[in-house]
């Protein structure tokens, strides 16, 4: 039986594209499961003057849009719990209207003082509200009831801006109370990691230098900026991709295994290892690192001539790099990472290639036989999840040579279905206070100062964009940048 999770929503942001398009249809889905039930309401809020009804109507059709029926009794009492205020974030005296409603809904569906406020919207009121909310008593006092804060992306555009901004939150909340929204932490095969590598000591004993000669860890996407235009060319991939959800995926591929399964001691080990990533100085920066912009082809503007992107723009939209930890682990093993928009495919996957045997006792003096191929885990993270190993084997004739197989588990298409969305999990998360899947301060800080360094030195020196075709894997450069170590990327465009 799920546990029924009692709270009010106070959703800043509450008529925006996210909580339409991911939020509310997940807050459905836990409704649906029974972790919602009659001890909830949500408030939306924003600029926009709505009224509950109208409000109401536009939760119904982001939950028709997100594939739900909504002429049930079902649909229609999770509706009901829905109410709409509007506010102006920076007019202080407003909040008080926000604390009548949340204290009356608290009354009304005896929510015992429980409360997430989710920040969905421009970060440069994030500061604000939780202040405002503090001050002006919206915060629950009760000594059993919770108050959580809930906060989108981005944190800060480097380590500066986001220690004021983690200052500012800290003065109204505590760390433990604050939910950083990494949704990458949100899917099924990032969680999968944690899973495979401490649930396997085939995978666990040989997952360190010894044993695996590099890690690769791919995000790639299809589509080019879209309508983000105005954000995206502020940000630009590595602030946008690599920060946050790259960093975040090396950090579980690269910590020690925690004492417990408890997001402390999740939280300690990620830390722990990112403390090690080695952080360039500036020679090595502008070596192992390496930006791009995609150019044009066919139809296809290139990236100077989208929407909204200035022509002159050296907003980089593929990044790739290589990451040193300096520990026991992994001192000696390269992580490389790379991200880009308008890339050949849109998917996520890391690639572990194990060391090939010291000795290859196939490959005597006649042998026809081609040297042995490392041994590869691949864990793929979308659009579909799942686990290969490539092993050596014998092919199947009299002689004896050897050929790479493979041992693949792919979630099927129903389990895939039934797979939570991220927003999903990460909400059910919220109400439980379990902040594993959530990025920490620390963290956050750590990521940041890895990559301001790479930053500043690119910041010194023009780019020479565009770089990369369209649909390509990314710039020649990120393919020099593994070749110059004597390897290679293991997906590579028809392999
Ligand atoms: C977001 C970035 O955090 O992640 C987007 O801001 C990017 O630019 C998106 O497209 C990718 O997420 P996903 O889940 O589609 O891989």
């Amino acid at each position: 039986m799920p546990t029924e999770r009692k709270a009010v929503f106070l959703f800043f942001g509450g008529t925006g594209d996210l909580a339409y398009r991911k939020l509310y249809p997940s807050l459905f889905n836990l409704y649906r499961k029974g972790n919602l039930r009659s001890h909830f309401a949500v408030i939306g809020t924003s600029r926009a003057k709505l009224d509950d009804d109208k409000f109401r109507a536009a939760i119904k059709k982001s939950l028709a849009d997100s594939g739900n029926r909504t002429d049930s009794k079902e649909a229609n009492d999770f509706i009901s719990h829905f109410y709409y205020q509007d506010h102006d974030v920076t007019d202080t005296a407003h909040y008080a209207v926000l604390k009548e409603l949340m204290d009356k809904l608290d009354k009304k569906y005896k929510a015992e003082g429980h409360r997430i406020f989710y920040l969905s919207m421009a970060p440069q009121f994030f500061g604000t509200i939780a202040q405002d909310l503090k001050t002006q008593g919206l915060l629950a006092d009760g000594k059993d009831a919770f108050n959580r804060l809930v906060i989108e992306k981005p944190f800060g555009r480097d380590y500066d801006s986001a220690k004021l901004l983690n200052d500012a939150l800290s003065k109204s909340f505590d760390e433990n109370q604050i939910f950083r929204i990494d949704h990458y932490l949100g899917k099924e095969m990032i969680q999968n990691i944690e899973a495979l590598r401490f649930g396997n000591t085939l995978v666990e004993s040989l997952w360190n230098n010894r044993y695996i000669d590099n890690i690769q860890v791919t995000l790639s996407e299809k589509l080019g900026v879209e309508e983000r235009a105005s954000y995206y060319d502020n940000s630009g991939a590595l602030r946008d991709m690599v920060q946050n959800h790259i960093m975040q995926i090396v950090s579980l591929l690269a910590m020690e295994q925690p004492v417990a399964f408890t997001d402390t001691d999740i939280r300690a080990e990620k830390v722990k290892a990112l403390r090690s990533l080695r952080v360039y100085n500036v020679a090595d920066a502008a070596t192992n690192f390496v930006r791009g912009q995609y150019g044009s082809i066919n139809d296809q503007a290139d990236y100077r001539h989208e929407d909204n992107v200035p022509h002159d723009s050296t907003t980089e939209t593929f990044v790739a790099g290589k990451l040193l930890f300096d520990n026991y682990r992994w001192s000696g093993t390269p992580f490389y990472i790379r991200t880009g928009k308008m890339l050949a495919d849109k998917f996520t996957r890391v690639d572990v290639v194990f060391k090939r045997p010291l000795v290859d006792i196939f490959a005597f003096p006649q042998s026809q036989n081609t040297p042995l191929t490392a041994n590869v885990l691949t864990i793929f993270v979308e659009p579909h999840a799942g686990f290969s190993l490539q092993l050596n084997a014998k092919t199947n004739d009299t002689g004896f040579s050897t050929e790479p197989i493979k041992l693949d588990y792919l979630v099927d298409a129903q389990k895939s279905k039934d797979t939570p969305e991220p927003y999903e999990r990460l909400l059910h998360d919220v109400l439980k206070g379990d902040g594993t899947n959530f990025s920490s301060w620390p963290e956050v800080s750590y990521a940041w100062k890895f990559v301001d360094q790479i930053r500043r030195v690119w910041d010194l020196q023009e780019p020479q964009f565009p770089n990369y075709t369209p649909h390509s894997m990314g710039p020649a450069a990120a393919e020099e940048l593994i070749q110059r170590d004597h390897r290679e990327w293991v997906y590579r465009l028809n392999n």
